[in-house]
């Protein structure tokens, strides 16, 4: 199919579509493709199945991927069952052996990083090469993983009793149940399983509805690692809420890691409370992002871009408040819109040369209009962008900058989740810092400076668990990735990351 479309601003693209099939097919590993549940070592079908939808060509010809098979609780028992079977063996494997399985997995994914790559395009709508980006930052937590499993670290502590010694070793947790979003379908779920795996945990992984063709790509893939039956169990289920409260009240689950929305993990974390299970909630933020009158502006501006504009600010670490020192707002707005007019192209994300695709549902899109409209209501004023894009597609919208916005707008105290960058001016350090940090949330910051003091000073103020200085990218897997007030807890990757899937015993030795 070749389109031609007309955008606003002047610009006229051809624009070349392949039905989601035929993407299918040009896959050079076909058995990447998987559309039932692995529970077990085995491929196993579910009650029913849910519609898997391209949201690039969303209610158009060719937007449909795939009919996935759905699982209910019963399925989530046998798979429960099977993992809690396997790590009876699994938790005493060495920490060596789990360090070549976790490196296979690592080499089997970059060695199918195209295929991935194309997988995640289709279910999730980013473009190529961000997929790309997101295969090897996916892969990367196994790589580092696998570094970490032979290191796990115990004590010996000196007792006060002179004829004890005391030992804390770190035990692996047992069964962990992984719950992730749609906006990373691969890395959400390696961050997770990586750590859990290097430490002897087995995992039920439930990947969000949208996107499970990436997570069950990487259950053949851990099949094909050698990892034992029974330790990577994966089950696409188009009934979140049942399945999400299954696993946190079963008494075999020991553990949940959840990445998503604040009032989700509330949700989750209340029915968690019947089992007492331990816990890692990576929440929602509202990243501040400030750029002082000391910043390198067109440093700032490159790096509010990456930060903002990153899957089409469909992040939990993409800034969401930019706030613009008085003395350089108007440089640093003009240069802003000058670099988006001139490097950004929307559409589909198999299309060469597209930046940024669509939002991933109609539910977001609501929001983006909801900030927006609000915004302007109020008296912020489109400085670039601003409207939806129906030519392309019901969910592409256009990247869009707002200026003078002010915090009673919704867009100031909610995260848009979306491709919109509102713009707040600020005069002084006391000020931006008050606005930063009036959130429940606090996820992740960045701030732009030259002034060292003032570094330190701000990086130690503001109200976040992830910071970016002079930086606009943070992620890597050796980032300690978690949030503080009602963003979460617990830290993922990083060497920190093994700690919340151990429990650790402490023995009591006399040697007398
Ligand atoms: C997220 O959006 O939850 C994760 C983003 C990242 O890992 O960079």
């Amino acid at each position: 199919m070749l389109r031609t479309i007309t955008l606003k601003r002047s610009f006229v693209r051809s624009y070349s579509i392949e039905p989601s099939s035929k993407v299918i097919s040009s896959l050079k590993n076909p058995d990447l493709f998987k559309t039932k549940g692995y529970v077990n070592g085995a491929w196993i079908s579910g009650s029913s199945q849910f519609e898997v939808n391209n949201p690039a060509l969303y209610n158009s010809e060719g937007g449909k991927i795939a009919e996935v098979d759905s699982f209910d609780v019963e399925h989530y028992e046998t798979a429960v069952n099977a993992a809690s079977d396997a790590f009876k063996s699994f938790k005493s494997t060495t920490g060596r052996y789990r360090s070549e399985i976790l490196l296979n997995l690592y080499r089997l994914m970059l060695e199918n990083k195209e295929d991935l790559a194309k997988l995640i395009v289709l279910e999730n709508g980013k473009p190529y090469n961000d997929a790309l980006g997101e295969v090897t930052y996916a892969a990367s937590f196994f790589q580092w993983f696998s570094e970490e499993a032979p290191r796990v670290p115990s004590d010996i502590i000196q007792s006060s009793n002179q004829g004890n010694r005391i030992l804390s070793i770190r035990q692996p947790i047992g069964v962990c149940g992984i719950l992730t979003p749609w906006n990373f379908p691969a890395a959400m779920i390696t961050r997770k399983l990586g750590a859990a795996v290097s430490v002897g945990c087995t995992t039920v992984i439930k990947p969000a509805s949208e996107t499970p063709l990436s997570a069950l790509a990487l259950a053949h893939l851990s099949e094909l690692a050698g990892f034992p039956k029974g330790v990577v169990n994966v089950l696409p289920s188009h009934n979140s809420s049942i399945i999400g409260k299954f696993m946190c009240e079963h008494p075999k689950i020991k553990k949940i890691s959840f990445t998503g929305s604040t009032n989700v993990g509330k949700i989750l974390m209340t029915q968690s409370s019947s089992t007492l299970k331990k816990l890692s909630m990576e929440l929602g933020g509202n990243a501040p992002f400030i750029v002082f009158d000391d910043a390198d502006v067109d440093k700032a501006v490159d790096g509010a871009i990456t930060s903002k504009f990153r899957s089409s600010g469909q992040t939990c670490v993409c800034a969401n408040r930019i706030f613009v020192h008085e003395s350089i707002y108007d440089e640093f707005q003009a240069k802003f819109v000058a670099k988006l007019a001139s490097t950004v192209k929307i559409g589909y994300g198999l299309t060469e040369g597209i930046t940024h695709g669509p939002v991933i549902h109609s539910k977001s899109m609501q929001k983006v209009r909801q900030h927006i409209e609000d915004a302007t209501s109020k008296g912020a004023k489109i400085l670039f962008g601003g409207s939806k894009l129906p030519d392309i597609g019901e969910n592409f919208h256009e990247l869009t900058v707002l200026g003078d916005v002010t915090t009673d707008m919704l867009i100031s105290k909610e995260e848009t989740f979306g491709p919109v960058a509102p713009l707040i001016k600020f005069s002084s350090d006391e000020e931006v810092l008050q606005m930063a940090n009036d959130t429940d949330v606090g996820l992740a910051g960045y701030f732009y400076s030259s002034n060292v003091a003032r570094i330190f000073r701000v990086a130690e103020e503001l109200e976040v668990g992830m910071m970016g200085v002079n930086t606009g990218a943070i992620s890597e897997a050796a980032l300690p990735f978690g949030g503080v007030k009602e963003s979460g807890f617990g830290r993922e990757g990083s060497k920190y990351g093994v700690e919340d899937y151990t429990v650790i015993k402490g023995i009591v030795m006399n040697v007398q």
